[in-house]
């Protein structure tokens, strides 16, 4: 008791005295940016907006007089930061040029797209969606922030969290699926893992929530088009994955390409400065994407350079990527007095602000460590995080007579396809500093798990892409060539099982790779067939950055495995799943549909006047296609099973303030351990603006043993059902609800509640 005492006045002077310093060190940051602003010259804030890309060699003299200009205006403290410089190398010498030529002395930040990895490639954002584990999310996070850290960079252009239901769209390969509420959980996870709890640490580094807004929902799925959304989606769909990284505290937004609704995003200030930095009151800072802002000219928004320069700014967009607008523009907008120089103020204090609160003041070359360098990158212990992340990626999608795991009946394998061997796709399209052709490939994977006595023989059967692949150009599949068939089909025929690797090219998808076919692209459907045909024992591996066509496969072959392109460990984890050394527990993030005719597809869409599922003539569907998903949003079979048991709710209403209790029991029933993603959803059914017929509302991944059984509970209160309404606000609104809950969006039970 005496103790208790004690204690707690100290604990109260403890808060005193720490929350001060913190508003001491808070207050003492924002005085150091505001004397710092005090300093610099019109030039000088204005280089501070200015981001250029290293395509130069920053150890060697620049060779052209573009770069020239680049590295002069270095050199003269005219630039505030650099992407694509890697290396510590590099970026120290970046630095050097910097900081021993500046007047300031102010700090450069070097900047990089560390999408899925850094040297140590983890899964493609999609894939690792599929895992809807947050904390292994976080972790492939941290890692990739250690090892950029420990090669020059302070800022990754990470986390995308676009939602998108647009298989079509190349980059929907680098988001976490058609759903906002897992798209915001799956953002702030990566946030907190590259951030840290304080971005001053070594190993800390800047998240940016990009794209900012409405990228992922482009027409057609063609890269950087259109969009025309109206403000209840834009709030209701887009949004929300942005508001909790901005309230997870993320240090950067991007915004993006796309017009919205007529006004390019870039150029956009309902989106920058109403609500981010407006209701939001984000404090970080606004970069462009890649020239976005000179793009404002090409939209037909702007009429030149000093228009574009004018829009981006009065919008929100505080640093120009490799535009070259604000460099050539805001000296004579602020002169001629058409730019407040506040704008111009307040955009540099948010750049400040980001350099100081990683520390860069205090050490420059604070991420410039080589034997660090040395240490960290592709470590053994990052490589098992790696095969971690793997593993929980991988969805198996179909599994007749439970054909997987491979029993130990069989004595050989034909492992046959152009992905096979693979060691390159893995690594996917944004693969940061990745060695090519350095990820482990599925046959090598397999050889490594199989038992010893299972014979395992490889036919390519055929190419899948030919010539020269790289992110920066087209690359060509290979449409013809099919002499490699007849060895495959030799192979397979005389094997117990064929394990069939198919699926893309990781230049199929990521940035501009949006296609019309979302099918098997070259002779890879004629392989399958010739395959099957031979032997219909096939396991279909596939690996892909997006949802596909898989009608056909779905109907013959007996076992199909979503895999994506799973980075450095691939081939590792694809041969514990195959050998049942791992039990397969992933579940998608986005629909995958019968054909592209329906795209966009998702879970979480509307009723129509004329009702979904009725099989009239006049109901909202196609005469020739089914309307709903081949595999739906949450689908993924396990090696067990899982029994659920009946919704119980602890209270049928709720008002404001209150919550209900909603639990489930689930069983596994199986043989064998495994995870299980048990999901909740909701639908508000009548709505000041018409809401989806269902929406994600909670989940939990829970571990069964054999006949294990486990209660899981979720909680539903007013937070849990607002919207965005049609007072335009965030409220709830009173009347029934329908619960859902079950192993995936489309297969699940509901009982009712009522908010009043
Ligand atoms: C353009 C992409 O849209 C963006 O996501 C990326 O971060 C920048 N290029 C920088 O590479």
């Amino acid at each position: 008791m005496i103790k208790k005492i004690i204690k707690k006045p100290l604990i109260i002077l403890g808060v005193i005295i720490c929350s001060n310093t913190l508003l001491a060190q808070k207050k003492s940051t924002e005085e150091k940016i505001d004397s710092l602003l005090s300093l610099m010259t019109l030039e000088e804030k204005i280089g501070q907006m200015v981001q250029y890309s290293a395509s130069w060699d920053v150890t060697g003299p620049a060779n052209d007089s573009y770069n020239q200009n680049k590295l002069d205006n270095l050199k003269n403290g005219l630039v505030g930061s650099m992407l694509n410089v890697t290396g510590v190398k590099n970026t120290r010498e970046a630095q050097r040029l910097n900081m021993e030529n500046s007047r300031l002395k102010i700090p450069l930040l070097f900047a990089y797209d560390v999408i899925h990895g850094y040297k140590t490639i983890f899964p493609v954002p999609l894939g690792e969606s599929a895992s809807w584990d947050l904390e292994i999310m976080e972790l492939t996070a941290r890692v990739a922030a250690r090892e950029s850290a420990a090669s020059g960079i302070g800022w990754t252009f990470s986390p995308m969290i676009d939602v998108s239901r647009d298989a079509r769209w190349g980059r929907i390969m680098e988001g976490s699926g058609e759903d906002p509420y897992l798209t915001s959980l799956i953002g702030v996870a990566k946030i907190k893992g590259y951030q840290g709890d304080d971005l001053s640490h070594p190993t800390s580094i800047a998240a940016c929530a990009k794209h900012f807004a409405g990228y992922g929902f482009a027409e057609s799925g063609k890269d950087y088009n259109t969009v025309n959304i109206g403000i209840h989606e834009l709030n209701n769909s887009i949004l929300p994955p942005f508001k909790a990284a901005s309230e997870a505290g993320v240090a950067t937004f991007m915004n993006s390409f796309n017009e919205l609704d007529g006004i390019p995003a870039t150029a956009n200030s309902y989106l920058q400065r109403d609500l981010l930095k407006g209701e939001w009151n984000f404090q970080g800072l606004m970069v462009s994407d890649w020239g976005s802002i000179a793009e404002l000219i090409n939209h037909g928004y702007a009429k030149d350079k000093f228009q574009a320069g004018e829009l981006a700014l009065k919008a929100g967009s505080d640093m120009d990527m490799e535009g070259a607008i604000y460099e050539n523009s805001l000296k004579e907008l602020v002169q001629n007095k058409v730019i407040d120089i506040k704008l111009v103020d307040d955009a540099v204090k948010r750049i400040l602000r980001v350099k100081f609160q990683l520390g860069l003041f205090d050490d420059p070359y604070k991420y410039c460590d080589e034997e660090l360098e040395k240490n960290e990158l592709y470590s053994s212990e990052n490589q098992e995080v790696a095969l971690d992340a793997a593993k929980k990626s991988i969805v198996l999608l179909k599994n007749d007579k439970q054909i997987l795991p491979i029993s130990g009946d069989v004595k050989s394998i034909a492992v046959i396809g152009p992905l096979a061997d693979d060691k390159d796709s893995p690594l996917g399209n944004w693969r940061g500093q990745a060695v090519p052709n350095s990820a482990v490939s599925v046959l090598e994977g397999i050889k490594n798990h199989a038992p010893k006595s299972v014979k395992i023989r490889y036919a390519k059967g055929a190419d899948l892409s030919i010539g020269e692949r790289s992110f920066l150009k087209p690359m060509t599949i290979n449409q013809t060539d099919t002499s490699g068939f007849e060895k495959a089909i030799n192979l397979a025929e005389k094997s117990d099982l064929v394990i069939l690797v198919v699926g893309e090219d990781a230049y199929q998808s990521g940035e501009a790779r949006s296609q019309t076919d979302i099918g098997f692209a070259g002779v890879q459907n004629e392989l399958i067939e010739a395959i099957y045909k031979a032997n219909p024992n096939v396991v279909m591996v596939l690996m892909n950055g997006r949802p596909m066509d898989l009608t056909w496969s779905d109907q013959h072959i007996p076992a199909i495995l979503e895999t994506w392109l799973l980075g450095s460990q691939h081939g590792n984890a694809v041969g514990e799943v195959l050998f049942g050394k791992y039990n397969p527990s992933g579940k998608l993030t986005a629909s995958f549909p019968r054909n592209v005719g329906q795209l966009p597809l998702y879970y979480n869409y509307k009723q129509t006047g004329r009702g979904n599922e009725i099989p009239d003539v006049t109901y909202a569907s196609y005469r020739d296609s089914k309307r709903d998903a081949l595999y739906p949003f949450g689908f993924g079979l396990s090696y067990t099973e899982f029994e659920y048991g009946k919704i119980k709710l602890s209270q049928e209403k709720f008002s404001k303030g209150e919550s209900i209790q909603i639990s489930i029991d689930v069983k596994n029933t199986g043989k064998v351990k495994g995870e299980e993603v048990v999901q909740m959803y909701l639908q508000d059914l009548f709505g000041s603006v018409t809401r989806p017929i269902k929406e994600l509302k909670g989940f939990e991944k829970i571990t069964l043993n054999p006949g294990e059984t486990k209660t899981v509970t979720f909680k539903i209160d007013e937070k849990t059902i607002e919207f965005f309404t049609a007072n335009q606000k965030w409220e709830a609104e009173k009347g029934e609800f329908k619960i859902y809950i079950g192993t995936n969006s489309r297969d699940l039970q509901n009982t009712s509640c009522f908010y009043q």
